[in-house]
């Protein structure tokens, strides 16, 4: 496995790897790697990528007050991850290299961002679209591989995709969860075991509401009454949300639903916020 550590390493070793006829993988990732990165590096071998696998964690998608300082580390324990995974490479650049002085430019995606964690998280999506286009650039992968856990996220990676004209296969993966549901995060850590036990109800909220559409509900005050029931079960911290809303667009499903959803949720316990969604098909 190649460790790569600036731009120049990167470029180069894509050259060589392009000489030799492979197809290209890209895991973006912010480090502190579980079983979820790790599946979507499995994807990328699969599609019989070489795979590379990025680690950065990207100051400009992080709010003045949120978790950027403390975000977990784990430089050693993060290479034997991706090694026993089969990736191919590894990089990890330095904040200076992907944001040299005078970096002056951002990719904001309209609309997809108005609702779910766009209002709870100003800039965030720039600083994620911003980040992940410039890592298309550099590794001008085949393919890029991205969790439907951060459904925001992955459709937001759609979108500029598609609008600025990178020739990338955006490949969606399932969300990873531990045994009891609880969707794997990089920030599960934060959480005590009393607050872990409480975080079961975003899962358990999600598994409800998918019985009873599979059971034929269909309305969507139905389903989001059950599913505020069961997350005050969890007595969170704070909810930022718990929406139905449509699954290419984004926007709020009024009524009922008709066409494909995305339920997302969003809750605190104490400071660690957790998100988690599910998807809706009639
Ligand atoms: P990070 O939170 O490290 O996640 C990296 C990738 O792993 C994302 O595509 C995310 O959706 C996926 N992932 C996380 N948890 C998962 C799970 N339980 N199951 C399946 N996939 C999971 O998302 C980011 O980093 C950053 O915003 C990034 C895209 C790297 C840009 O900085």
């Amino acid at each position: 496995m190649k460790i790569l550590r600036t731009p120049r390493e990167l470029r180069e070793a894509v050259r060589e790897a392009r000489l030799r006829g492979e197809s290209i993988g890209l895991v973006p990732t912010m480090g502190a790697l579980h079983a979820g990165h790790v599946s979507l590096v499995q994807a990328a071998k699969r599609d019989r990528c070489w795979c590379i696998v990025t680690i950065f964690v990207n100051p400009t998608q992080f709010g003045p007050n949120e978790d950027f300082s403390r975000y977990p580390r784990d430089e050693a324990g993060d290479l034997a991850r991706c090694d026993a995974a089969g990736a191919d490479a590894v990089f990890l650049p330095e904040v200076a290299d992907m944001y040299p002085p005078g970096s002056a430019t951002v990719v904001s995606v309209r609309g997809l961002t108005d609702h779910l964690c766009g209002p709870a998280r100003p800039g965030h999506f720039d600083g994620v679209a911003t980040i992940v286009s410039k890592l298309f650039s550099l590794a001008q992968p085949d393919r890029a591989y991205f969790g439907e856990k951060d459904a925001q996220q992955l459709a937001v990676i759609r979108r500029f995709a598609r609008d600025l004209d990178f020739p990338i296969e955006i490949v969606g993966c399932p969300t990873v969860r531990e045994a009891d549901g609880l969707a794997m995060s990089s920030r599960n850590r934060y959480l005590t075991p009393e607050a872990r036990q409480r975080a079961l109800t975003l899962s358990r909220a999600l598994h409800a509401a998918e019985a009873r559409f599979a059971a034929g509900e269909r309305e969507v005050a139905t389903l989001a009454a059950e599913i505020a029931r069961i997350l005050a079960e969890g007595r969170p911290t704070k909810i930022d949300y718990a929406s139905i809303v449509d699954a290419e667009t984004l926007q709020p499903v009024a009524g009922r639903i008709e066409r494909r959803a995305l339920v997302a949720v969003a809750v605190w316990f104490e400071r660690t916020r957790l998100i988690d969604n599910v998807t809706l098909v009639p």
